[in-house]
């Protein structure tokens, strides 16, 4: 509704009064291509709007292929639609694109051309979620800064679909069927947050980017983590890993004593004795593991303590605890 009345709008000043025929300006909406007054051509299924020539907004119009991008264009909206393929000249002309939102569609991996993106060589934003995808799709730019690509199909990721993107900060790629990641994020030396939760991992992604901040590796299959897992991400904030199946013993010794840690939520594993962690950490969540026993922690730090659903009684916890943990607003026992 809302589009037919913008269309509408942005039509009715084109119709001529002094013509003869008042519906004049319906039949040469046929032409694929209709000139505005402001910003120059847009295609009839878009909306550009004057005041900001370099938007086309095409979202949620049940769109079932691309409408030709004129070359002016910097932002493309066309989430909310149904869209399967991008052919490989459906973006020629568009070669000033930053942002290109595609989330909502269905595009598969063979609709994709291997050349679709070749003359996108400005992008840097590309939201393909909720698409229909079986793989990253093949030469995406290298300009690229934030690349969300969760909630797909995708099983594989390999060295070459991100090999230099030097610049991209954000990654994300949750919800997908990832088995194996290979060594494919060893050239994003700029990420800073990559989320592979949801997804079919065994172990801990190879050559984690020394940047990262977040980390989310949450309803994985990780029983263990590697020996050096935190030693060279001296950056990383915010650790996730709750809904794996991690054990005391697949834990290397002091893994979490990492001074930058902010956040770490080791919730729905099975472990069962309470980690150590850094003296820095705020937030810990270890609740429903299988925890017991008279091991406490005490931090000058911790703000939330999240125990619940654990085989601890309150016996257990310290008498001095609440010295132990003199911050600590929230601890569920
Ligand atoms: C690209 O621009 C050329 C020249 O304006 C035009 O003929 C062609 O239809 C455009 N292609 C697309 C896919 O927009
Ligand atoms: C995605 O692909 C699968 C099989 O290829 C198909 O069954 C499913 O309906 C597709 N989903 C969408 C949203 O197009
Ligand atoms: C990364 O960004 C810098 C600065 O904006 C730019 O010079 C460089 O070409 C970019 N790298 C890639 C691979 O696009
Ligand atoms: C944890 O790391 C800090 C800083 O690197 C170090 O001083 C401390 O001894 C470590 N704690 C344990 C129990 O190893
Ligand atoms: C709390 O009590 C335990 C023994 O029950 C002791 O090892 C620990 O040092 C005490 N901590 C503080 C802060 O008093």
């Amino acid at each position: 509704m809302r589009a037919v009345i913008i269309l509408l709008s942005a039509l009715l000043p084109l119709c001529p009064s002094h013509e003869q025929d008042p519906f004049a300006w319906l039949y040469s909406r046929r032409s694929a291509i209709q000139t505005d007054n402001a910003g120059g051509e847009c295609p009839p299924e878009c909306d550009c709007p004057p005041t900001f020539s370099i938007a086309m907004y095409c979202d949620a119009r049940g769109l079932t292929v691309m409408p030709s991008v004129p070359s002016r264009m910097k932002y493309l909206y066309l989430q909310n639609n149904a869209i399967s393929a991008i052919s490989d000249s459906a973006l020629v002309n568009a070669t000033n694109l930053v942002w290109l939102m595609m989330h909502h569609n269905r595009l598969t991996s063979d609709g994709i051309g291997e050349k679709a993106f070749s003359q996108l060589e400005r992008l840097e934003r590309f939201y393909l979620q909720h698409n229909n995808l079986t793989s990253i799709p093949r030469n995406l730019p290298r300009t690229l800064r934030d690349l969300r690509i969760n909630h797909n199909n995708i099983d594989k990721v390999t060295p070459s679909d991100l090999e230099g993107m030097d610049n991209l900060t954000i990654l994300h790629l949750h919800d997908n069927a990832i088995t194996d990641m290979g060594a494919s994020l060893k050239s994003l030396t700029s990420l800073t947050l990559l989320d592979v939760s949801g997804n079919k991992l065994s172990k801990v992604p190879e050559a984690l980017p020394e940047r990262l901040h977040q980390l989310y590796l949450d309803s994985n299959s990780i029983a263990s983590l590697p020996e050096a897992f935190l030693a060279t991400l001296t950056q990383l904030q915010y650790l996730r890993m709750a809904h794996n199946q991690l054990t005391d013993k697949g834990l290397p010794s002091n893994i979490f004593n990492a001074t930058g840690l902010v956040e770490l939520d080791l919730s729905f594993n099975h472990l069962e004795r309470i980690p150590l962690v850094s003296s820095a950490l705020q937030h810990l969540y270890l609740q429903a593991n299988r925890i017991k026993g008279k091991n406490f922690l005490c931090s000058a730090v911790l703000q939330t303590l999240r125990l619940d659903g654990n085989e601890l009684s309150q016996q257990d916890i310290p008498s001095n605890s609440s010295l132990c943990l003199r911050l600590a607003s929230s601890i569920d026992v």
